[in-house]
């Protein structure tokens, strides 16, 4: 049995996290600021398994409670973030701090505890690659582009990770994610991602809304991916994947068009979108070459967009307005 501190751990990468390791057996420590979380996410979990879990409220930037938080932790799986590009672009210092700063505080913790902590897992974000090369799936090794503060501060976090790795004798491995969706992502927030937002829409029977024709394309990676994506990179041995960056994606184009359609056959009857301007500055196609992932992390995505999707309507359905 190892002790897992999960970072943003009531938000939805970090509850959905949080669940998988409890059902392993694992010790889990959350600390969040339930600024975007939602304790919700994990309310029942922290009944169910007091001896399990800990919830401690509070935030990445406070060093002498991350020192507390990290005594005695195995691996640090670090998620909390403001997750929005649109956030950024109004709050850019904002999300400097919280998103970079946040970062370099919680890998700094790890260094204090002195060589205890294993690993540290870091979420960042395929947003840093931009709008280059948009008919090549992305590979690391990829120029980077970033179009916004929040992808900014992500590179900043991996550059950290990597040093990090390098000066300190701390391993760090950088996910970059691309659209995760699944179970418990927040549909409600004015930053709600495109898969929530899209299945609440058609639940309650409303037009999803597309901004511009559609035919933009993202690679959606289901939850469950990204959670074994995260237990690998603790696991593999360090000499493997210290300081780097890996792509976590499953490597499928899907339009948003694709979205609605298959939402559609889901449920068993027309949804007809409403189309709106296009957003500046949004990213026309996205997808992830995953073969960083499978060389290094023998990492194979298990649930593919189709079924991903078929599970989530069905967690949301079955949620009904307390998933909201
Ligand atoms: N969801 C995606 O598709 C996606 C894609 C790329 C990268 N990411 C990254 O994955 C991570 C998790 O994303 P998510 O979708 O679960 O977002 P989320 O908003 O659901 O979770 C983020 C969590 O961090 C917490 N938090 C924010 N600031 C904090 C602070 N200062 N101290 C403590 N806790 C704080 C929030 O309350 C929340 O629980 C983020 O780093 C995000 O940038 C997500």
């Amino acid at each position: 049995m190892s002790t897992y501190l999960l970072t943003g751990g009531c938000g939805f990468i970090g509850a959905n996290l949080a669940h998988a390791l409890v059902a392993q057996g694992e010790q889990v420590r959350i600390l969040d600021n339930l600024r975007t979380g939602r304790y919700k996410n994990v309310g029942k979990l922290l009944a169910d398994h007091p001896q399990q879990v800990e919830l401690w409220r509070g935030d990445i930037l406070d060093g002498p409670l991350l020192d507390r938080v990290m005594r005695g932790v195995d691996y640090v799986l670090h998620h909390a973030a403001m997750p929005s590009v649109t956030w950024s672009v109004e709050q850019p210092i904002e999300c400097e701090r919280i998103n970079a700063a946040g970062t370099l505080a919680v890998l700094e913790a790890a260094r204090r505890q002195g060589g205890t902590v294993q690993r540290v897992v870091l979420a960042t974000s395929c947003a840093a690659y931009g709008d280059l090369r948009p008919s090549e799936a992305k590979r690391e090794d990829h120029e980077v582009a970033p179009l916004s503060p929040y992808a900014a501060a992500k590179l900043t976090c991996e550059h950290y990770a990597a040093v990090y790795s390098r000066i300190y004798q701390v391993p760090t491995v950088a996910l970059r994610y691309f659209n995760v969706f699944g179970p418990r992502q927040d549909p409600s927030s004015q930053y709600a991602a495109v898969v929530p937002n899209f299945v609440r829409a058609a639940l309650q029977g409303r037009r999803p809304r597309i901004f511009g024709d559609g035919l933009q394309s993202r690679d959606f990676c289901f939850i469950d991916n990204v959670v074994s994506a995260n237990l690998l990179a603790c696991h593999v041995p360090a000499e493997q994947v210290a300081g780097q960056v890996i792509n976590i994606g499953c490597g499928e184009q899907v339009t948003l068009l694709d979205l609605v359609a298959q939402l559609a056959a889901l449920l068993g009857h027309p949804l007809e979108p409403e189309f709106l301007p296009a957003r500046d500055g949004e990213v026309r196609h996205s997808w992830a070459d995953i073969g960083r992932a499978r060389q290094l992390l023998g990492f194979a995505p298990a649930v593919r967009f189709a079924a991903g999707l078929a599970l989530t309507l069905r967690w949301f359905a079955d949620a009904g307005e307390d998933a909201v």
